[in-house]
């Protein structure tokens, strides 16, 4: 059986790719956000997840606002990266595992999820970054399954709906009958808005609150709608729901590894969290 090891909530702020791709690590201004990683690295290294399940939200690179799905699963044998026009370095491709993934896409629909299934897709800076800070040598032979929550074009899915997406995602990994070490991720946020009236907005006191009730009861997060985590978050702060969702996987006892939180890394409350699952 598949069992879930742990969890990793990240921000996905394009220019740590550059400044990744520049060695910015240890100038004063990456340096909060940078040293948050290696306790991190070093958990994951000692999971050794054969599989990662992240659920991010994609920016335009494979869907636009013509088409959107409000659910994406990733069902392709590799998902290379691509730059939706930040000028961002490539971080090369990622290994697929499409029949774990159609395993996820048959338990979602059979729970009333109704997803698009991806035997194509590349992969933007939310899905490419989080996995470089983590592996910055490359992901090798570790599998993906990207999942892509809309979280750009209203109406978006309600908290309660991601946190139910996840829980459902973990059963699905839960049923799968080999056995795999799986991580789940969760990127974007923390609180973040690009653009309008409140460009800048930053939300410390809700990202604090966030971050606790990620670790303890996720459910509490479900009592917020659209329009409050708007509110609450920013316009782009709702990419906390690739968090929610991807906590909605974890069904075992949970300890909190490590956590770090810098602001701001460009316009955004950068967060970092690591969980263990103890099933
Ligand atoms: C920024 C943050 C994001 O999450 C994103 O997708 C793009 C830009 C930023 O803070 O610059
Ligand atoms: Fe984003």
């Amino acid at each position: 059986m598949a069992q879930i090891v742990g969890y990793v909530g990240t921000s996905h702020v394009p220019s740590i790719g550059n400044a990744i791709a520049r060695n910015l690590q240890e100038d004063a201004y990456w340096k909060p956000f940078f040293d948050g990683f290696p306790e991190a690295r070093k958990w994951v290294d000692k999971v050794r997840p054969d599989v990662i399940v992240l659920f991010y939200n994609d920016h335009g690179l494979n869907f636009f606002l013509d088409k959107m799905p409000t659910f994406a699963v990733g069902a392709a044998p590799r998902y290379a990266n691509a730059d939706e026009g930040w000028g961002l370095p490539n971080f090369g491709s990622y290994r697929g595992y499409p029949e774990l993934s159609w395993h996820i896409i048959e338990q979602l629909v059979e729970d009333e999820f109704d997803p698009v299934s991806c035997q194509e897709m590349v992969v933007d800076h939310a899905f490419a970054i989080p996995l470089k800070l983590l592996w910055p040598e490359g992901t090798g032979d570790i599998r993906v399954v990207p999942i892509a929550i809309n979280t750009v074009q209203h109406p978006l899915p309600s908290a309660r709906r991601c946190l139910k997406l996840g829980q459902s995602v973990g059963r699905a990994i839960a049923s799968w009958p080999e056995h795999l070490n799986v991580l789940v991720m969760g990127t974007g946020g923390l609180s973040h808005q690009l653009d309008g009236q409140r460009a800048g907005f930053i939300n410390r006191t809700f990202d604090e609150i966030c971050l606790n009730k990620l670790v303890a009861e996720p459910e509490a997060l479900t009592g917020y709608t659209t329009t409050e985590l708007v509110d609450l978050a920013g316009t782009q702060g709702v990419e906390v729901l690739n968090w929610i969702a991807a906590r909605g996987a974890l069904d075992g006892h949970i300890r909190e590894v490590h956590r770090n939180y810098h602001v701001p890394i460009s316009n955004t409350a950068a967060a970092l969290l690591v969980l263990e699952n103890q099933v």
